[in-house]
């Protein structure tokens, strides 16, 4: 496989609003990072002051460079020490571990080596649409979560009511699985419109449904309804420590006019309260794995995505890439 290491990916670490004049901590596979805005631009660096290791996270932003609470050393938007107050004479060179960052409609993107080229931002980047940002932490693992948000098959009972109808009503769905280098999708054809509150609220006829996951951590979501796209969501996890996901994304809306606003402002507090559900669930799940005996989930016969998730993250090629399957199921 010729995708590169996951170290050369532009990360989604935080949104743009979060950084404003004071620096912002994020966490990237358990390394603290501080995000801040130098007189170069967006600037990230490893969180831990050179002198006696605090969070310079917790310092103040002054013409562009961070300054660490204890004794007040200085650095740059390049992790260099700028000043050492109460120092008189030449200054000694000392530097934090500086990451590439850069920032691409409203989001901060970080990588951990040397990125090449442009960060892939959501499914609809560059069509005229309608978009919300959003960010949320969850307890749970990468694959857990892109698996949570691509699984049609939980929201009958995790968002009963919400996503899907009070009724036990189900319908046969065809699922045709396809793949390729770094992806995976899952398309679902033949859905009656879902009679939860969100697909009620906004959506029409829906043609079809696809959920895809993307190399390193990306899983995202559209619903098609007659006239194109209706609703998408693209979402960024990454492991921020060993336990915790973090997710930045897009909430995705056809653009409709005022109308299209609206549903829009209406779907993210919807979303909100999906997202909440399903942190439940995964935090159940992510306490309970740790009771001995240590098992391994099953993977069960609805669980098309979850082998080539795996395969997908570990830099393998999915087998959905050289055998795409097709598959009926009753949601
Ligand atoms: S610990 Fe940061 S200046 Fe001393
Ligand atoms: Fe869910």
């Amino acid at each position: 496989m010729s995708l590169p290491a996951k170290k050369e990916f532009w990360q989604a670490v935080a949104l743009s609003a979060d950084v404003g004049r004071k620096p912002w901590r994020v966490l990237l596979d358990g390394a603290p990072i501080v995000l801040f805005r130098s007189s170069t631009g967006i600037s990230a660096l490893f969180d831990r002051c050179a002198h006696r290791l605090v969070e310079l996270s917790t310092g103040k932003i002054i013409q562009g460079e961070i300054e660490c609470p204890y004794h007040g050393w200085r650095f740059d938007g390049d992790g260099r020490c700028t000043a050492i107050p109460g120092h008189v004479g030449e200054m000694p060179h000392y530097r934090v571990r500086r990451y590439h960052a850069i920032e691409r409609d409203g989001v901060v993107f970080v990588a951990v080596g040397t990125p090449s080229g442009e960060p892939y931002l959501h499914c609809m980047q560059g069509k005229d649409v309608i978009v919300r940002r959003v960010r949320s932490s969850t307890q749970s693992t990468v694959i857990d979560a892109a698996e949570n948000i691509l699984d049609a098959t939980h929201t009958h009972f995790t968002h009963k009511g919400l996503l899907r109808g009070l009724s036990a009503k189900r319908h046969l769905v065809r699922v045709e699985v396809t793949g390729g280098e770094g992806w995976v999708e899952a398309c679902y054809t033949g859905e009656e419109r879902q009679q939860g509150l969100i697909s009620r609220l906004l959506e029409g006829e829906r043609t079809k449904t696809i959920g895809r996951f993307r190399y390193p951590g990306i899983a995202e979501l559209e619903y098609w309804g007659k006239g194109g796209l209706v609703l998408a969501t693209t979402f960024h996890l990454r492991q921020a420590d060993e336990r915790t996901v973090e997710g930045v994304g897009w909430l995705i809306g056809q653009r409709q006019g005022g109308f299209g606003h609206l549903k829009a402002l209406a779907f993210k507090p919807l979303f909100n309260i999906a997202l909440g559900q399903d942190r439940r669930v995964l935090k159940s799940a992510s306490d309970n794995a740790l009771f001995p005996p240590q098992v391994l989930p099953a993977i069960g016969p609805l669980d098309f995505l979850r082998r080539d998730i795996s395969a997908i993250m570990d830099g393998k090629m999915p087998s959905a890439a050289t055998e795409p399957s097709v598959h009926q199921i009753e949601l």
